[in-house]
């Protein structure tokens, strides 16, 4: 059995602190896929490689090294060539560029290429929005985690303004329904749930509810194969 849990779904969904949150209490990997788009997307920005340039996106990916590093507090810190970028792919602006770069089938090749092995090395807990459907069709669980746009829209807010990057909640509304339709209607990869994935509505929950079912249902199926 492959060892990795999927866990996709639309922004503010609460995928990160699920998934950061089960990966500590399986003891596996915590695999932000989209910090990797984020990084391509920063990366382009600042060479000044047109996003929808898919020849120089292939040679970008193909000249990137991406690291996600374990940090002590249960989250990663990301290296994009090296350089710690874990703040600056966090900024608004850089949301949209990734989403436009993640529509580019270059792009999804090479980071769908470089997470399938890194889940192939060793137990993870991969976040993202196309996890269970593209990257890992085997995967042993999927999860699809979803909210309403508001409830999306307020938690974003809420972080911005922690992070000291103060925006209109209207605004973010806007944000989130605008890159939810470019994030599920694009051609390649749309976000959708797996006809195996559990849906989970995060809407009103406390996530520390969410993450002790997802813990029950990972060693359900953990315990089980070892059983079997
Ligand atoms: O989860 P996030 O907001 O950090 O993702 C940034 C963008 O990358 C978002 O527009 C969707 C895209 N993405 C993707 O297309 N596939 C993934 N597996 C993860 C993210």
């Amino acid at each position: 059995m492959l060892k990795v849990v999927a866990i996709d779904g639309p922004s503010g969904a609460g995928k990160s602190t699920v998934a950061r949150a089960l990966a500590t209490r399986l003891g596996w990997s915590y695999i932000d896929t989209g910090a990797m788009y984020r990084s391509v997307g920063l990366k382009a920005d600042r060479l000044g490689v047109a996003l929808d340039d898919d020849q120089a996106l292939a040679g970008l990916c193909a000249d990137t090294r991406i690291d996600l590093v374990p940090d002590p507090s249960g989250g990663v810190q990301v290296l994009l060539d090296g350089e710690d970028v874990s703040a600056a792919i966090r900024e608004h602006r850089v949301s949209d560029l990734a989403s436009r770069v993640s529509a580019r089938r270059p792009v999804r090749d090479a980071m769908g290429r470089y997470q399938r092995q890194l889940g192939e090395r060793r137990p993870a807990v991969l976040e993202g929005r196309d996890v269970g459907t593209v990257v890992f069709p085997d995967a042993a669980v999927k999860i699809f985690l979803t909210a309403t746009a508001e409830e999306r829209a307020r938690r974003r807010t809420a972080e911005l303004n922690r992070r000291g990057q103060p925006a209109a909640a209207a605004a973010v509304l806007a944000d989130i329904c605008a890159r939810d339709r470019q994030d599920s209607t694009r051609e390649h990869a749309p976000l959708r749930r797996a006809d195996d994935a559990v849906a989970v509505d995060t809407t009103g929950l406390d996530i520390d509810g969410v993450v002790q079912r997802l813990i029950e249902i990972v060693e359900n199926v953990v315990g089980r194969a070892k059983n079997g």
